[in-house]
C-alpha cells in the first residue's frame, strides 16, 4: 500500500508538520482498534547470563564488568505473585541466552506459573531455540514469545553480531514460533550503528511479511562496556516515526512504548503512546537485581519497587488521556480470555 519512496520519506523527515501528520494518523488507527486502552505487562528479567556476544548489548557474554545473576524458580514465582497482587494478567520472562536454563528448567518454570495462574498470559523472551524447544515451552503453557529480529538487513546484522549469529536463523525462529501458535513479537532498534534509512525500510517490509502480533521498537542506546560504546544513541523522533509507521502497516499490532524510549527522553514512553503504541511493560524484577540487567547505560526505573513502577506508569498514562488496562490483552485475532 505504501511505496518504498513514501516510507523512506517518513523514515527520514524531520519536518514537524509532517511528523505530526504521521503521529496523528497512527493515533487514529490505534484508537480504532484499542480506543484509549493501554495494556500493562509485568516484566521479569530473570537472568543476565548470556552465551551470545551482540556488539550492542551490555549483558553480552564477554563483558567481564557485569555482575551476573539468575533468579531461582521460586524467586521467579514470587515476582509473578507480586505481579498478580498488583493486577497484572501477563508475565513476561526475559533473559540472556543462559545455558543454565535448559529446556527442562524452562518447562518446569512455565508449568509452575501456569499451575498457579491458569488464566494469565505467559510470555517468553529467551532468544533463539530449536523448534522442539519452542514446542515444549508452548505445551508447558507459554502463550507468547518476543524475539526482536534486530535488523532485517543481512549486512547490517553482520555488523552488529559475531559471525556465529545468523539473521536467517533468527528470522526462521520467528516463522516457527508463529507456526506453533505463539503470539509472536518481532522488532528492532532504531539508530543502531551502521543502520541506514534503507535498513529501516527493510525492517518495515519484514514486519509486513511476518505479520507479528507484537512489534518492539526502541532506540539503540550505547553501553559503556560494549564495542559500540562510542556510537551515538538513536534519535527520539526517528524512533517515534518508526513506531507510527509500524502502526500504519500493522494496524492491530500490540506495540510497546519501550523502556529504552523512556530512557532517552523523560516523556519518551508517553510520546510513544501518542505515536501509536498501546502497551507498557513495567518491571517486576526484584529491586536487588534491576541495575544488573544493564542492556544499555542509564536505564530508568532501576531503583523502584514493582508497585511504584505500576503506579508511576498508571499516573503518566492517565495524564495523557489514556486508560491503563490490567487485562491479558491478547492480540485481537486471538482473544482467549476477557
Ligand atoms: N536474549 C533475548 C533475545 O535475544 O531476544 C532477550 C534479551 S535481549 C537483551 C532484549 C533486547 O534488548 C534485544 O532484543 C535488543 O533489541 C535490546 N537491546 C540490547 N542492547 C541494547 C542497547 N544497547 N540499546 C537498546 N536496546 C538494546
Ligand atoms: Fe545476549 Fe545478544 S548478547 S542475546
Amino acid at each position: 500500500m505504501y511505496s518504498d519512496a513514501e516510507l523512506l520519506h517518513f523514515i527520514t523527515t524531520e519536518d514537524p508538520a509532517e511528523m505530526e501528520e504521521l503521529f496523528s494518523a497512527a493515533r487514529e488507527i490505534r484508537a480504532g482498534h484499542y480506543g484509549k486502552d493501554v495494556y500493562f505487562r509485568g516484566l521479569i528479567e530473570f537472568t543476565n547470563y548470556c552465551k551470545n556476544d551482540c556488539f550492542y548489548c551490555g549483558i553480552r557474554g564477554s563483558n567481564k564488568n557485569v555482575k551476573r545473576y539468575r533468579l531461582s524458580a521460586e524467586e521467579i514465582l514470587n515476582c509473578c505473585r507480586m505481579g498478580d497482587l498488583l493486577g497484572y494478567k501477563t508475565f513476561v520472562l526475559q533473559g540472556g541466552e543462559d545455558p543454565y536454563f535448559t529446556d527442562d528448567r524452562i518447562v518446569e518454570i512455565v508449568q509452575l506459573i501456569r499451575k498457579e495462574y491458569p488464566d494469565h498470559a505467559i510470555t517468553l523472551s529467551i532468544g533463539e531455540k530449536s523448534r522442539q524447544s519452542y514446542e515444549a515451552y508452548f505445551e508447558a503453557g507459554a502463550n507468547r514469545y518476543l524475539l526482536r529480529h534486530e535488523t532485517a538487513n543481512d549486512d547490517h546484522y553482520k555488523k552488529m553480531h559475531p559471525e556465529a549469529m545468523k539473521l536467517s536463523e533468527r528470522k526462521e525462529c520467528l516463522y516457527i514460533l508463529k507456526e506453533i501458535g505463539y503470539q509472536v513479537g518481532a522488532g528492532f532498534m532504531v539508530g543502531s550503528p551502521f543502520q541506514t534509512p534503507e535498513c529501516l525500510l527493510e525492517d518495515l517490509r519484514f514486519l509486513e511479511d511476518l505479520k507479528p502480533h507484537m512489534a518492539g521498537i526502541g532506540p539503540f542506546i550505547p553501553q559503556a562496556d560494549t564495542p559500540f560504546a562510542h556510537f551515538r544513541q538513536g534519535s527520539l523522533n526517528q524512533t517515534l516515526r518508526m513506531v507510527a509507521l509500524t502502526r500504519l502497516l500493522l494496524p492491530d499490532a500490540l506495540i510497546p512504548a519501550t523502556t529504552a524510549l523512556g530512557t532517552i527522553d523523560p516523556k519518551g514512553r508517553e510520546k510513544g503512546l501518542l505515536s501509536g503504541a498501546n502497551v507498557v511493560m513495567p518491571n517486576l524484577s526484584p529491586k536487588a537485581v534491576r541495575k544488573l540487567y544493564a542492556l544499555y547505560d542509564n536505564k530508568i526505573c532501576t531503583g523502584d519497587e514493582a508497585a511504584e513502577c505500576r503506579l508511576c506508569m498508571e499516573g503518566r498514562i492517565r495524564g495523557y488521556g489514556f486508560e491503563p488496562k490490567m487485562v491479558r490483552g491478547d492480540h485481537p485475532s486471538l482473544q482467549l480470555v476477557a
